[in-house]
């Protein structure tokens, strides 16, 4: 059985939480929201943290909580969508085991756009100048890339099941 961590990363939208759950249980693994560790560090919702801090301070917790991660073994962590943002989380991302989950930006867009939950899917301009800034970023830290369109989360979690057998 695989003994190290998988991380799973990709654009806001693209399945990373309820893939991490039907990954972890396919493989007998345990599993980590990188988002929901974030909110439980501060006590706050995600579009508060943005709200009364600003990005650059929500992405200092991100890294901080990325890093973190190093003492968790066999454990499915689904990160944020911007995780890709900073450098030293790229640096982080290439020493691990990363699977990337493709989606076309307008199936993205039309997941994302009405969730309050996420500050930064205001409208399309804003998502598609993040998503064209991202992509290659994505590949540059994956080890493995599923091009999820027609795919069901069952599906996509077969795919990356089989990677790891
Ligand atoms: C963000 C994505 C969100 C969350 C925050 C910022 C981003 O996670 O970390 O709202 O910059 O793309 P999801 O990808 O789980 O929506």
């Amino acid at each position: 059985m695989y003994q190290g961590n998988i991380y799973l990363v990709g654009f806001m939208g693209c399945g990373k939480s309820t893939v991490a759950k039907t990954l972890m249980q396919a493989l007998g693994m345990k599993d980590l929201d990188l988002d929901q560790a974030i909110e439980t560090k501060m006590g706050q919702r995600i579009p508060e943290i943005f709200e009364q801090h600003g990005e650059s301070y929500f992405r200092d917790l991100e890294t901080e909580c990325l890093l973190e991660t190093k003492r968790l073994t066999q454990t499915v962590i689904a990160t944020g969508g911007g995780i890709v943002e900073r450098e030293v989380n790229r640096v982080f991302l290439k020493g691990q085991r990363v699977i990337y989950l493709e989606w076309p930006i307008d199936v993205l867009y039309e997941r994302i756009i009405q969730d309050n939950n996420r500050p930064l899917a205001r409208d399309y301009q804003t998502i598609y100048k993040r998503y064209e800034g991202r992509k290659s970023l994505y590949e540059e830290v994956a080890s493995y890339k599923i091009t999820c369109d027609g795919m069901t989360p069952y599906t996509v979690t077969e795919a990356i099941s089989k990677y790891f057998k």
